[in-house]
């Protein structure tokens, strides 16, 4: 019985707060639906311009639409047949891909679409919440000496689910690294790497900072790129989506990436969107540019 009241209550008041669309006739500029949606200068813009608000009503469910920008936007959007999200992405934040210029702080921060790459960073003293050390877990992975290897605790759980799921056939994985402190990023990157760019982050831009990313491959192969030619690769770039893992930098991407192949390195994004960007043939980057609202 409430959730029937609770529906007829919802059901009304969607019928009336949705007032532009539901009254089609009053769709002259009037300031009171205008109001409900724009300040007093957004309102003489709209109507300076002649703005029709019909055409604004699809974007006012976004909070990083800027009525400023209204033909910018409209024009992409009929140009290129663009989505409303792709086209308010485009306008708002044309850097997006760029590597190393006009850098951002990290997008989605603290959830597990958390962006971190070449345009986007984590501050020196970002540590993730929820790690915990491998040790402590049935996960297999590499050993070495002073070091405590660590992620979060909700993608090893699905890990380790991967792992028992390719050890009925026959596959054994290792994990080789996880979770890296700012420090030991920019160790790896000057003092290991010599500030490779192609394979290696700068630190702050490595996603193993967020404690979202493992690196995985067989004793054999290592983290070399033999790993691809490997049954263990195959089964795990056709199943790691199951278990929320997408393959972060793949051939063919580089553009969006920004880095050079990685057969090992899988990001953890959660089920549906892995399986999304798996299905698509996407990475991370085109996901969030084409799928997600930035703010
Ligand atoms: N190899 C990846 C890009 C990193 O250093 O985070
Ligand atoms: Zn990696």
């Amino acid at each position: 019985m409430m959730k029937c009241i609770l529906f007829i209550l919802i059901t009304v008041s969607l019928t009336f707060s949705t007032v532009p669309s539901c009254h089609k006739k009053e769709t002259n500029n009037s300031s009171s639906h205008l109001s409900y949606y724009f300040d007093n200068r957004e309102i003489d813009y709209i109507n300076e311009n002649n703005i029709n608000i019909n055409e604004i009503i699809p974007y006012v469910e976004f909070e990083s639409f800027n009525v400023y920008n209204f033909y910018e936007y409209e024009n992409l959007r009929k140009e290129k047949n663009y989505t409303y999200i792709q086209t308010l992405n485009r306008i708002n934040y044309p850097n997006f891909y760029k590597k190393y210029v006009s850098v951002k702080p990290a997008i989605f921060t603290n959830s597990f679409l958390t962006l971190v790459n070449k345009g986007h960073y984590v501050d020196s003293s970002f540590i993730p919440n929820d790690i915990i050390a491998l040790k402590n877990t049935n996960i297999t992975y590499i050993k070495r000496e002073n070091e405590i290897m660590q992620a979060n605790k909700t993608i090893l759980e699905n890990y380790s689910l991967l792992e028992q799921a390719a050890k009925k056939e026959n596959f054994n994985l290792y994990v080789f690294s996880a979770y890296r402190s700012f420090d030991k990023q920019r160790y790896i990157y000057y003092d290991i790497n010599n500030c490779n760019d192609e394979t290696v982050a700068r630190p702050g831009f490595s996603e193993h900072q967020l404690g979202l990313s493992l690196d995985i491959s067989t004793l054999e192969y290592g983290l070399t790129n033999y790993l691809k030619d490997s049954e263990e690769y195959n089964w795990l770039i056709k199943n790691a989506h199951k278990y929320g893992f997408i393959l972060r930098y793949p051939q063919g991407k580089e553009e969006y990436t920004g880095y050079a192949y990685e057969p090992w390195h899988f990001r953890y994004v959660g089920k549906d969107v892995a399986s999304f960007i798996y299905e698509n043939n996407l990475t991370l980057e085109e996901y969030i540019y084409d799928y997600l609202e930035i703010k």
